[in-house]
């Protein structure tokens, strides 16, 4: 996902553009630009890779100017070279893109039929130029850019500068977020509030079609058929304090440890722990869930498996149907919509371009859509009808972790309040199974300790070009989440099954040089995962296996190499399991030498489809 930062200023804007643009590096980035108004000219300065490589630009050809824009660029059209990067400028306008203008190649053909010259292969710049071509026809900026947004088609947040313009700044959305921010003395665009935190907690979120004219610490903001528009100005709680590693050597093994923290802070909001029981203060949300005719889920990537594993909780807990699918997949396949439906959407960034659209779509179709999700002013947030937060606080590395695990928790306390408000659970169920909730911290403090352990194994894995993953039951997600941590992070190719399926042709995958992972609660599952183990070790596959003490002892005595997990309720072994597949992920990537925080080629929120 790009980063887009833009200041109409009282002072010298290219180093605090910079400063925000470092507080959008989680979001996943490989190159980076800012262009600023020189004496009304405009100029620009950018670079490939990281931060520090612009900075080292800046501090060769300093860049003067109290107008600017900033930009962090996720390739999805083009290389990460610096000709690719943003700003993309022509001598009147220069402008900062996050999101796919998907008829570019018309818009370019029509523009270069006009004798406009193109630098660069991305689809953003076709905006500079189609802005452009408006001002040759005399437009003002503001009315320029409301012509070009128009003909865009796609998802675009945009900010731009103009050529002379001293103080004015104009911003674009539609499909990927912008934020103004309102100043003291001046105004700001940027593409979330943590990025304006340093220079304001007031924002408002443009909504899709908007265009903001910003002039100094003017705004006037104008909807997608030209009105003028109010957009709310909230107070975020963004911090302002840039998010530091807190003395670990990684964003990723930071968020790992802070997990009994969080996932505390989660249960704390939907569980009243003096009985303890399910808590929700919203009667809307308790109707949904008692009197929902069908519950739809939908996500992304390990969303979507914090997703999977409702499914089974929904299910076993409220006889609740569910019926889950990848966002990217949901809204193309036409889905039959029941009436009285709901539909849960569930993203930590709460800007995932596929999941926002399946969110329209079910709520087009008549569903109540309910958004489970890390940040509560986010798009998804803002449309959904009822927002189910979690309490995870910035999740900085790509990788989710504690998002994971908070996104498990509350999902958890749903689905035993949907069995109580459906009838289907006594208050002796609620009540052990909330306690069971409220042990997961103490459970994963005790589990940190063996983390040495944990390290070792993970540099034996490393050494693997294959993984597999197999789990049953509430663990077949948690299988599929351990290969996705492992793979994004540590680039070694990892898929989970479903430990009854590998009998079905994966187990032809199995020698001696496939570790496969094995996650076994001692549960109702146990027997059957020891059987598919068995099988696999019968081929001379090298199993680690996880599981309680119990378990190891019952069935790890030929394993390769086993993990022993605190002895809890099997209700909450899906968390609990999260825990040493993440940290197995986690040290193969630092043994593997990649970038843990910021993996190739992945974003922290894909905020294009
Ligand atoms: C998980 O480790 C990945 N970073 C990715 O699969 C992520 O979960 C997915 O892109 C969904 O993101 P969201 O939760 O912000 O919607």
């Amino acid at each position: 996902m790009c980063g887009i930062v833009g200041i109409a200023g009282t002072q010298e804007v290219a180093p605090v553009i910079l400063e925000a643009l470092k507080r959008l590096e989680y979001r996943g980035y490989d190159s980076a630009g800012i262009a600023t108004l020189v004496d009304g000219r405009i100029e620009r300065r950018r670079s490939p890779g990281k931060l520090s490589r612009l900075d080292a630009v800046l501090r060769d050809e300093p860049l003067p100017g109290r107008t600017g824009i900033g930009h962090t660029r996720w390739a999805t059209h083009g290389a990460p070279t610096v000709i690719n990067a943003h700003p993309h400028a022509n001598a009147r306008v220069a402008i900062v893109h996050n999101g796919i203008i998907e008829n570019f190649r018309d818009l370019r053909s029509e523009l270069l039929a006009k004798g406009h010259k193109f630098e660069s292969e991305t689809d953003s710049e076709v905006a500079v130029h189609l802005i452009s071509d408006y001002l040759d026809q005399g437009l003002a900026p503001e009315d320029a850019a409301q012509e070009a947004v128009r003909r865009l088609t796609g998802a675009y947040s945009l900010a731009m500068i103009f050529r002379g313009e001293e103080s004015l700044l104009i911003g674009a959305r539609k499909g990927s977020p912008l934020a103004v921010g309102y100043g003291e003395h001046e105004a700001y665009l940027g593409s979330d509030a943590f990025a304006l935190a340093p220079f304001t907690n007031r924002v408002a979120y443009l909504e899709d079609g908007d265009v903001a004219i910003v002039r100094g610490n003017q705004v006037s903001i104008f909807d997608a058929k030209g009105r003028p528009a109010n957009r709310e100005v909230v107070i975020t709680n963004a911090s302002s304090a840039l998010v530091d590693k807190a003395g670990h050597r990684h964003f990723m093994a930071k968020e790992i440890h802070e997990q009994p923290e969080v996932i505390g802070h989660t249960l704390a909001h939907y569980l009243d722990a003096a009985g303890p029981n399910v808590a929700l203060d919203n009667d809307k949300l308790s109707k949904v869930l008692a009197s929902a005719t069908r519950l739809t889920i939908s996500a992304c990537g390990t969303a979507y498996y914090a997703g999977l594993v409702g499914k089974y909780w929904f299910e076993k807990l409220a006889r609740l149907p569910v019926e889950i699918d990848f966002a990217s997949e949901l809204r193309y396949r036409d889905p039959v919509y029941p009436e009285g439906g709901a539909a849960l959407f569930i993203s930590q960034s709460g800007e995932t371009a596929d999941t926002l659209a399946a969110l329209r779509d079910a709520k087009a179709n008549g569903q109540t859509t309910l958004a489970l999700v890390n940040v509560v002013e986010s798009s998804i947030a803002r449309e959904a009808d009822i927002v189910l937060p979690i309490f995870a606080g910035p999740e900085i590395g790509v990788a989710s972790t504690k998002a994971f695990t908070c996104q498990l928790a509350a999902l958890a306390a749903l689905a035993i309040a949907a069995g109580r408000g459906r009838g289907k659970l006594s208050a002796e169920d609620e009540k052990r199974l909330c306690t069971a909730l409220l042990e997961i911290p103490r459970h994963i403090v005790e589990f940190l300790k063996s983390e040495a352990k944990i390290e070792a194994l993970g540099q034996e894995v490393a050494k693997a070009r294959d993984v597999l993953y197999l789990g049953r039951g509430p663990s077949f997600p948690l299988a599929l989440e351990g290969a996705l941590k492992l793979k994004e992070i540590s680039y070694v190719h990892a898929e989970g099954y479903a430990a009854g399926e590998m009998k079905h042709g994966p187990i032809a995958l199995i020698d001696e040089n496939v570790p496969v992972i094995v996650m076994a609660p001692h549960d109702g599952f146990f027997e059957k995962t020891v059987s598919n183990m068995q099988e696999v070790m019968a081929r001379g596959g090298k199993v680690l296996l996880i599981s309680e003490r119990a378990g190891l002892d019952r069935a790890g005595t030929d394993a390769w190499a086993k993990i022993e997990v605190p002895d809890a309720d099997a209700f909450i072994a899906p968390i609990l399991y999260a825990i040493p597949a993440q940290l197995l992920a986690y040290y193969a990537a630092i043994a593997k030498g990649s970038d843990v925080d910021q993996p190739r080629n992945l974003a922290k929120s894909v905020t294009v489809e």
